[in-house]
């Protein structure tokens, strides 16, 4: 949607003859290092240029109104600065409710109401960080709005609180900090547990990254993302009765290998396995990566999918199905699930000139076991969370 008529829209929804200001938040992508941001490890995402829009003004009262495009039979939700609460009837308006509260309450001065007009186009419950990307666009529309300077790691950890104590998922940083950090052409290595971080610049040339949506709903994802991070935090708790570490992170495969048997439950055993051995995987891929060898790179997604598969068991039919005719296909050169995994997207590397005819047959193989079509996507991977106003009156 072109911004002229997000405006105009904002005008009639809230009624109101103002401009607003215009804010955007990506969406993203990991390349590698899944499940691993809560457990001391590395992560390689990428912010994306889907993402969501906000077209924001204060008010002269205390009153916050909210409206998606992407909603609309939700219509208005209407709240009052005074009372941020988690609210079941306020739907998806819990996202940007937790960040103002949480900003807030990081003693930064938010005086008046205001009027918040959300449109995204991440596909829905696709895995590509939709919430976290409402959180951060929400946290650089306070910005603007009250003219804050809120240290850009702080909002990414408040936007991560807001999942964590506000929402209920007990997520990593990957999320918010890919979309607050994010760089055009580039892709973010980040030690989760320094927070240390890199920018790795992804020249492609004849390839572009495919993200293939499987349209399988993300269901129970929160409770069963929950679970997984408990069973980690249980198999690290029994390495701890004798290996003085922090995290799985901390480990090397070998160390692993050495001591797995201090866990007592074989389920979490695997768990640790493949929290311990993405670890690596990511230090590695990010250093190929470097190097050009992008064949290398492809094979550690390859196994990486086939960890997330077999050891961490979050992936399922759908992105089994979809990952599995990717590998088959010419000119790829490696697919893996993308995000929590529990359907959502995968996403493959691929030949430019052989696109046409990765999807074609990617749908055939999808439709035939599934039962309905994938969705694909080219991803450009652009700038992190900002204030777009300029932007868009040019
Ligand atoms: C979700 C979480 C992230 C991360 C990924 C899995 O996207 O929000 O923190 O744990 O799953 O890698």
């Amino acid at each position: 949607m072109k911004n002229p008529d997000l405006l105009y829209k904002f005008q009639i929804i809230f009624d109101t003859p103002t401009t607003p200001r215009t804010f955007f938040a990506p969406g993203r992508i990991n390349l590698i290092g899944e499940h691993t941001d809560y457990n001391g490890g590395h992560v390689f995402p990428a912010s994306i240029s889907f993402g969501t829009y906000a077209l924001a003004q204060d008010r002269d009262d205390q009153k916050l109104r909210f409206y998606s495009l992407n909603f609309p039979d939700i219509g208005i939700i209407e709240c009052d600065l005074r009372n941020l609460d988690y609210n079941d009837t306020h739907n998806w308006a819990n996202f940007p409710k937790g960040m103002i509260k949480f900003i807030r309450e990081s003693g930064f001065n938010i005086t008046a109401g205001m009027d918040i007009l959300f449109y995204g186009n991440i596909p829905n419950g696709a895995g590509l960080s939709s919430s976290s990307s409402i959180e951060m666009v929400t946290g650089v529309v306070l910005e603007g709005l009250f003219d804050l300077e809120i240290d850009r790691m702080k909002m990414i950890q408040l936007g991560q609180k807001v999942e964590n104590d506000y929402i209920g998922v007990n997520s990593g940083i990957m999320d918010q900090f890919a979309i607050g950090k994010g760089k055009k052409d580039h892709a973010i290595l980040l030690n989760s547990q320094t927070l240390e971080y890199q920018y790795a610049p992804i020249t492609l040339e004849n390839h572009v990254i495919i993200i293939i949506n499987t349209n399988k709903q993300r269901t129970l994802a929160g409770s069963k993302y929950n679970e997984r991070r408990a069973q980690c935090e249980q198999a690290l708790a029994d390495l701890q009765t004798e290996l003085p570490i922090k995290s799985l992170g901390d480990l090397t495969k070998e160390q692993f290998e050495q001591h797995k048997h201090l866990i007592k439950n074989d389920i979490n055993q695997k768990r640790a396995k493949h929290a311990v051995y993405e670890n690596q995987r990511t230090i590695e891929a990010a250093k190929k990566l470097e190097l050009g060898d992008l064949d290398a790179f492809g094979k550690l997604m390859n196994e990486s999918h086939m960890s997330l598969q077999v050891d961490y068991e979050v992936t399922g039919l759908e992105l089994d199905t979809i990952v599995s005719a990717a590998w088959e296909q010419p000119g790829v050169i490696g697919a893996r699930m993308t995000g929590a995994g529990f359907g959502g997207c995968a996403i493959a590397i691929v030949e430019k000139d052989q696109i046409d005819k990765f999807k074609n047959n990617l749908d055939n193989i999808y439709n035939e076991k599934i039962g309905y079509a994938p969705s694909f996507y080219i991803a450009t991977i652009g700038n992190g969370a900002r204030e777009i106003s300029e932007e868009c009156a040019k």
